[in-house]
């Protein structure tokens, strides 16, 4: 590791953008099959790990729903969040907010709180043995309509209290935040922060619909944006927060290396990027890795790290003092280091 390398690595950061289904490695996935007798059309973790060549979203996606097929019980869900607290841990990460996908779950027969105790409970430990705070978003599945949002709304009815925010997940193109528009306002009137991917690769459209009918309070990627300078010119004068995520998108073939990757430009453009790993088990690294290869790849400066770690907590849902907190660690942090 350079100096840089290891100076993004140990900087204080909060992860925005991880699917919880994402983080459940290869030996998890055997692991959990066996003790839940779930069987997997794999036979080694060589085999799973060569299957995860990926020329576009749907070919990840339909390998990561059926991977989630193996977590049956709320242990299942713990471990798998605890596993991943200890991997962030020692990335430097000290708050997550993260992503869970109940209709997975729900429509294999789990009750919806199976994932929610299990993870809630993994949340907790890592608040109590790790000293990582986190707090949970409800993710719809796009490529379901919206009665089944609203069902799964209805689930969570009593974890309100418990869940910081909605999201909206899978399938992109095709299913466009319109399609959303009456469950994010449910979900607002409720008082849960709003999320959505867009952009990832849907048209900069979905971003406009993503703002303006879905009132998001942050982008997940909206790296399309770029394509258009009234948005540009729109999310800068919003400071509106984008969760971006360098390996995914490379895993992904958003981009076709990572030295054309747009977050150096999102920096120059003014907007608020974060770094981010999506589903660090099926691209190839957590958000440690993240920021190393991206910082590489770019060439970033340190103030372009301090600038994406600070924006990390800014751009959270935690209350301003506490993410004041966090960003005085980071000043600390680099007055240590320099
Ligand atoms: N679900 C899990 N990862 C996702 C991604 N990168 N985009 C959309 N939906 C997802
Ligand atoms: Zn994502």
């Amino acid at each position: 590791m350079t100096d840089l390398t290891q100076f993004a690595r140990g900087l204080p950061k909060a992860e925005l953008h991880l699917h919880i289904e994402g983080s459940l490695e290869p030996e998890q996935m055997f692991e959990f099959g066996r003790r839940n007798g779930v069987a997997l059309p794999f036979r080694t973790v060589e085999e799973v790990r060569a299957a995860y060549a990926f020329g576009n979203l749907q070919d990840f996606l339909d390998i990561y729903y059926q991977g989630a097929g193996v977590l049956m019980t709320e242990d299942d869900f713990r471990d798998l969040a605890m596993a991943y607290f200890r991997r962030v841990a020692a990335d430097g990460c000290r708050h997550v907010e993260l992503f869970f996908d109940p209709q997975t779950h729900t429509d294999r027969g789990l009750p919806f709180s199976v994932a929610a105790d299990g993870l809630l409970a993994g949340m907790a430990e890592a608040e109590r043995d790790l000293g990582v705070t986190s707090s949970l978003i409800l993710c719809f599945l796009r490529h379901l309509d919206e009665d089944a949002a609203f069902a799964t709304l209805r689930m969570a009815e009593s974890y309100l209290d418990r869940i910081v925010g909605v999201g909206l997940d899978s399938s992109e193109v095709g299913h466009p935040p319109s399609k959303f528009a009456r469950v994010f306002a449910a979900a607002g009137e409720r008082g849960l922060k709003r999320v959505a991917h867009a952009g990832e690769e849907g048209p900069p459209e979905y971003v406009w619909e993503a703002l303006d009918l879905l009132h998001v309070d942050r982008i997940d990627h909206g790296n399309r944006a770029l394509e258009d300078d009234r948005l540009v010119a729109r999310l800068a004068s919003e400071g509106m927060t984008l969760t971006v995520c360098p390996l995914s998108n490379l895993k992904l073939c958003g981009v076709s290396d990572l030295k054309l990757h747009p977050l150096k430009r999102m920096l120059e453009l003014g907007l608020k990027p974060t770094v981010n790993s999506d589903d660090p088990a099926y691209f190839g690294g957590y958000v440690g890795e993240n920021f190393t290869q991206i910082t590489e790849a770019l060439s970033l400066s340190r103030d372009d790290l301090v600038t994406l770690a600070k924006n990390s907590f800014t751009g959270s849902f935690l209350p301003p003092e506490v993410a004041e907190r966090h960003v005085a660690a980071i000043d600390a942090y680099v007055s240590a280091n320099s």
